[in-house]
C-alpha cells in the first residue's frame, strides 16, 4: 500500500528509470543478432525482466545486473526450442513481439501471462503471423493467451492493421526478419517506431513511406546500446511539478523520440513551462533534459491525432485535467480499454472517490476542473500506471491518500516511492 500526503512544491533534479519499451527491444535484438550486445541504462522492472527470462528459456546468455545488461546473441536461427512454457507476467510488448520472434522459428512455443495479460487480445498478432504461415492457436479461437505457436516456412505480407499499435507492428516487423521477401505495415497513424530505429541500428535494411514500413530479411549485428529515461515515467514528475505553482523539477536524461513527445505538446497547451536543454541523440534515439516550472494550468482537448504519442501517459494527464481550470475532453482513446486494466474505468473510478468531477466517455473521458481534491483509499487494479496517476492526484489533495495493490508499480517504475519523497517539498 502506498499513502500519499500533500505537498506544497516539487524541486530538484532527478533521473528516471530507462525506457520499457527501448529495454524490451534491445534485448530481442540482442538474442537474434550476432556477437554481443552490451546495454546500459536497462530497465531493470518487471516487465523487462519477463523478456530476460523467455530468451534464456530459448538458450540465450543473459548477464543483467541492474541497468547494465550484456546479451550474447545467437544470430536468427540459433534461439532453442524452450522447455517449458513462456510467461510473458503482466507485459503486452513481451508476448506481443515475442509472437513475432515466435512465428518464425522452427519449433513449438507456448506463451502465457498473468490474470490481466490473459485478457487482452491477441488477435490483432496472430491473425497477420498466421497469414504469413505461423500454426497459431489460442484460447477462444487463437485470441486469447495462451498462444501455442509453431513458427517458420514464412512469407512476406502487406499488412492494414486498423490501430495505431507498435505492439502489433512490431509483431509482424520481428516476423518479417524470418519471412521470404519484404514485409510491410500500414496503420493508420505512426505508432512509437522504437523498433524501426533500432533495427536500422543493428544493421536491418527499414524504409518507411508515410505510415507504412517496410523491412527484408537481413543479418543483425551486435551493438552497444544507450537507453534513455522512459518519458512515460517521467510523466508522473512533470504532471506533479507542472500543475504545481513554485515548483521546479530539473528530469535529466529523458528520452524525447518524437513518436512518444505528446504530452510535452499537450501539457505545453494547457500552460505549462516545459523547457528542454541539451539536445541530443544516440543510437538513433534523442533525448535531452527537461526543466519544468510549476504553473496554474487550463482544460485542454486531446483527440485521436495526438493520442498515439501520449497512449500510456492519459492516466496522469486526466489528473492535470482534474487541477486545471475548465473541460478536458480525451477522445480516440478506446485502446485504454484493453491495456493493463480497463483505464478509463479504472481511472474515472478511482479519481471520482478523490472528488474529481469525471466523465468515461465511450472511447475517452470528460473532466471538469479545477477540483477540491480529498485524500481516500483508492485502487491500482493492479495497473502501475493507475498507481501512479493517483499518486500524483494524492499529492494535491487534503488528507492522505493510500492505494491499495501498489507493488505493481515495480512493473515499469521500481523506486518511484522512494523519488517521489526525495522531490517533494
Ligand atoms: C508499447 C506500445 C503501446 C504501449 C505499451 C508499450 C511498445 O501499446 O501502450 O505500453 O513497447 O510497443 P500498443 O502498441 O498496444 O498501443
Amino acid at each position: 500500500m502506498l499513502v500519499i500526503e500533500k505537498i506544497s512544491q516539487i524541486s530538484g533534479t532527478i533521473s528516471v528509470p530507462g525506457d520499457k519499451s527501448i529495454s524490451h527491444r534491445a534485448v530481442m535484438l540482442a538474442a537474434i543478432s550476432k556477437g554481443k550486445t552490451t546495454i546500459e541504462g536497462f530497465l531493470d522492472g518487471q516487465d523487462c525482466l519477463s523478456t530476460v527470462s523467455c530468451f534464456r528459456a530459448m538458450g540465450v546468455q543473459i548477464e543483467q545486473q541492474g541497468q547494465r545488461v550484456e546479451v550474447e546473441g545467437r544470430g536468427l536461427a540459433g534461439l532453442q526450442e524452450p522447455q517449458d512454457i513462456l510467461d510473458a507476467g503482466n507485459s503486452g510488448t513481451t508476448m506481443r513481439l515475442l509472437s513475432g520472434i515466435l512465428a518464425g522459428q522452427n519449433f513449438f512455443s507456448v506463451l502465457t501471462g498473468d490474470q490481466s495479460l490473459r485478457q487482452r487480445p491477441m488477435a490483432r498478432v496472430t491473425e497477420p503471423l498466421k497469414l504469413m504461415g505461423a500454426v497459431i492457436d489460442g484460447r477462444q479461437s487463437g485470441q486469447l493467451a495462451p498462444l501455442g505457436i509453431r513458427g517458420g516456412g514464412l512469407q512476406g505480407i502487406t499488412w492494414e492493421t486498423p490501430v495505431a499499435s507498435a505492439q502489433i507492428k512490431s509483431a509482424i516487423l520481428l516476423a518479417g526478419l524470418y519471412a521470404s521477401g519484404q514485409t510491410t505495415v500500414q496503420e493508420p497513424a505512426i505508432s512509437r517506431d522504437h523498433t524501426e530505429r533500432m533495427l536500422a541500428g543493428f544493421g536491418i535494411q527499414v524504409e518507411r513511406q508515410g505510415t507504412a514500413v517496410t523491412v527484408r530479411p537481413g543479418i543483425l549485428e551486435g551493438q552497444h546500446i544507450l537507453v534513455p529515461g522512459d518519458i512515460s515515467s517521467a510523466a508522473f514528475f512533470m504532471v506533479a511539478a507542472a500543475a504545481k505553482p513554485g515548483s521546479h523539477l530539473i528530469i535529466k536524461n529523458v528520452g524525447l523520440n518524437p513518436t512518444r513527445t505528446g504530452i510535452i505538446d499537450v501539457l505545453r497547451q494547457m500552460g505549462a513551462d516545459i523547457e528542454i536543454e541539451n539536445l541530443r541523440s544516440f543510437g538513433g534515439e534523442e533525448a535531452g533534459d527537461m526543466i519544468i516550472r510549476g504553473a496554474s494550468l487550463t482544460g485542454t482537448e486531446i483527440n485521436s491525432e495526438i493520442v498515439p504519442r501520449l497512449i500510456d501517459e492519459i492516466p496522469v494527464l486526466a489528473v492535470a485535467a482534474a487541477l486545471a481550470d475548465g473541460v478536458t475532453y480525451i477522445r480516440g482513446a478506446g485502446e485504454l480499454k484493453v491495456k493493463e486494466s480497463n483505464r478509463l474505468a479504472a481511472i474515472a473510478s478511482e479519481l471520482r472517490k478523490l472528488g474529481v468531477q469525471i466523465t468515461e466517455l465511450s472511447d475517452g473521458l470528460e473532466i471538469h476542473g479545477p477540483n477540491q481534491i480529498r485524500g481516500a483509499a483508492v485502487n491500482s487494479y493492479h495497473d502501475h500506471r493507475i498507481a501512479m496517476a493517483l499518486a500524483v492526484c494524492g499529492l494535491f489533495a487534503e488528507g492522505k491518500t493510500t492505494i491499495a495493490d501498489s507493488g505493481c508499480i515495480d512493473i515499469s517504475f521500481p523506486g518511484f516511492g522512494e523519488l517521489l519523497l526525495q522531490i517533494a517539498r
